[in-house]
């Protein structure tokens, strides 16, 4: 949809997403399902990427029995072919993407000289490459649209370090710089960036982390946590402003948050 008239705002000031197409990426869980599902209830058309394929048509299953729309695309974000034919088959349907949102990620937390290379590798490769090389295919689409939005998940470790987060760090550190100068090239085009900095969220992304002592540690800090919906709210906002609002960043702490 069309959303560079900004008078089909409703009573809020804020855009409907009906006709709207939004790809998700790590749609499977955590933050990732939860963004699909409420850009959906906004009346978004959802394209759900990841590899976990079961977990994608189960989510489906639920949106359309909700009354909404989900298209599944099993997707592995390091696999440079998955990402051409994930916009491949979206343009072929839809013939637009409006919203894409680069949520997949791994946080593969290890002191620097236990660390594996290989655990550094999938970091980048999810968190970083797949990211850039799916906003490189998505906005030359929204460009020629005039107008679109691209929503990159990065964290509070984004802006802030701690030990045993280096590789992690260099990850979300790099999405902010990447996506900033992104805005930078695009924005006068009418494309939008945002920047998505949640701080703990209550989600399986830390029971991947690979060193025992670390994950011990993490597990006693009992951090309070924000729900998956908390920052799924927090894009809903984002990307339902009228067209010439451009959130940039967001940083969302759970309250009481104070080590990072
Ligand atoms: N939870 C937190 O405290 C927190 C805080 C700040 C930022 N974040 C960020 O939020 C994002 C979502 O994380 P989450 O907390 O929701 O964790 P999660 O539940 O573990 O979700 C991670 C998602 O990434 C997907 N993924 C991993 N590798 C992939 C690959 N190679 N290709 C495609 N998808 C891949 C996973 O799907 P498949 O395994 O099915 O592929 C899964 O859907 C991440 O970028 C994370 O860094 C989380």
């Amino acid at each position: 949809m069309s959303q560079t008239d900004d008078s089909t705002s409703d009573e809020q000031g804020t855009m409907p997403l009906t006709e709207s197409v939004a790809i998700v990426t790590g749609a499977s869980s955590g933050i990732g399902a939860a963004t699909a599902t409420a850009l959906a209830a906004e009346g978004a058309t959802v394209v759900l990427a990841a590899r976990r394929v079961d977990k994608l048509e189960a989510l489906a299953d639920r949106i359309e029995t909700d009354g909404g729309d989900a298209l599944v695309v099993q997707t592995d974000v390091t696999d440079e072919d998955d990402i051409d034919s994930l916009v491949q088959t979206v343009t072929d349907e839809y013939e637009r993407i409006d919203i894409l949102v680069n949520n997949a990620g791994v946080m593969l937390l290890e002191p620097l000289e236990r660390a594996d290379r290989s655990n550094f590798r999938q970091m980048v490769e999810v968190n970083l490459i797949g990211l850039m090389n799916l906003t490189h295919a998505v906005v030359p689409i929204m460009r020629e649209q005039g107008e679109g939005h691209v929503v990159n998940v990065s964290s509070v470790a984004g802006r802030m370090t701690n030990a045993f987060s280096s590789g992690y760090n260099a990850t979300k550190f790099g999405v902010n710089g990447f996506t900033d100068a992104v805005r930078k090239e695009v924005s006068a085009d009418g494309v939008r960036t945002t920047i998505i900095e949640p701080g703990a969220v209550d989600t399986e992304l830390p029971t991947h982390i690979p060193d025992d002592q670390v994950l011990e540690q993490f597990s006693e800090m009992d951090l309070p946590t924000l729900e998956a919906d908390d920052i799924a709210r927090a894009i809903t906002y984002a990307t339902t402003q009228p067209q010439h609002v451009d959130i940039n960043e967001m940083l969302i702490r759970p309250t009481g948050q104070t080590s990072l």
